[in-house]
């Protein structure tokens, strides 16, 4: 099929804007850095997950479920923007959020609560993952929503389905058409990497419209801590997207490059080189990023740029995938870093 004929719902702002970052570029004396601005993209404060859902919610809607449950960490990006999606083409959904119920109500939780989230706290059961508590604590909710006569519909953690990649294979389709208009190659594409949906898609983007960059995330999880979350290899889904397209490819761990050094002690914790990058970016650019998910790629991309990763006349396109928010939440602990 072709990429274009593909059905999806219209619900963010695209395509977003691809920006040079040249006060960044000059002021770490690196290569060319451009900044693709999904945060930019019309839902809550934005972020990637518009992009996966625009083709998840249309499959929904189209196979008659009314009502979506998905699953996050109580700050998650994800259950945010589902819930913001959910409410913007008029569905009935619930959130899980693998936690304890926090006693103050913050950052993403504000959102939430505006929204008028119903949201399900359940700590992560020690035996099992991410993914499977997840699915246990869902399975509850089903019954309970099948007695109400609801059709729901399970959407696994990070929106990390192939269907869901295809809203990445659209954002290089953008790239490639604004790169084209810029008048420059992109060679290296940097992103942060969690459930690796995102990375999924640009890595079949890449194929699909014969670009050349270089593909490196930045992983927001530990590779140990990353086993535990139960989600799909990316080649696997690579494939997969790519069958949906009728469009046969092969993916191994060569079309990508993952480093998992930027992580600190765990998934969300504030490490310093985070807020410095975090800083660094506010301070020269005026743009705000998050301290779980772009603030550590962007401490990963000054990381490397100083070990010589890139050549100076490389242009780097860096993806804003959102989560600005977080800062609020995050606040205290990022309070020892900032001046
Ligand atoms: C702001 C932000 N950036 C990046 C990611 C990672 O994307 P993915 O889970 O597709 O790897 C997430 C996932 O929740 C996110 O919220």
């Amino acid at each position: 099929m072709n990429f274009d004929e593909y059905p999806r719902l219209k619900i963010g702002l695209f395509p977003t804007p691809l920006q040079p970052l040249e006060n960044l570029s000059n002021y770490l004396g690196g290569p060319k850095i451009w900044i693709k601005r999904d945060d930019l993209c019309g839902i809550a404060f934005g972020g990637n997950k518009i992009r996966k859902l625009e083709y998840i919610l249309y499959d929904v809607i189209k196979a008659g479920y009314n009502t979506i449950v998905t699953a996050g960490g109580p700050q998650s990006n994800h259950t945010l923007l589902t819930a913001g999606s959910a409410r913007k083409v008029g569905l009935d959904y619930r959130i899980i959020a693998l936690s304890q119920k926090p006693e103050l109500i913050t950052g993403n939780l504000v959102t939430h609560q505006i929204y008028r989230s119903k949201i399900v706290f359940r700590e992560i059961e020690p035996s099992k993952s991410w993914g499977e508590t997840a699915l246990s604590v869902y399975k509850e909710i089903k019954k309970e929503l099948e007695k109400e006569n609801k059709k729901p519909v399970y959407i696994p953690v990070g929106g990390s389905i192939p269907v869901g990649a295809l809203g990445y294979c659209r954002c290089v389709y953008e790239i490639k058409e604004q790169s084209q208009n810029y008048g420059f190659v992109p060679s290296f594409f940097v992103l942060t990497s969690g459930s690796m949906g995102t990375i999924t898609g640009i890595i079949l983007g890449k194929k699909l419209f014969k670009m050349n960059f270089n593909i490196t995330g930045i992983s927001v999880f530990g590779k140990d801590e990353y086993l535990t979350l139960g989600v799909n290899r990316i080649e696997e889904n690579v494939v997969k997207a790519g069958k949906l397209l009728d469009f046969d490819i092969e993916c191994s761990e060569k079309d990508y490059t993952i480093f998992y050094d930027y992580t600190g002690p765990g998934y969300g914790s504030v490490t310093p080189e985070c807020v410095e990058a975090i800083k660094i970016t506010a301070r020269t650019e005026g743009i705000i990023l998050g301290p779980v998910y772009s603030g550590k790629a962007m401490a990963g991309l000054i990381d490397l740029i100083k070990k010589g990763y890139f050549n100076k006349k490389d242009n780097v396109v860096f993806l804003h995938s959102g989560g600005s928010s977080e800062i609020f939440a995050k606040y205290g602990e990022m309070v020892p870093y900032l001046d």
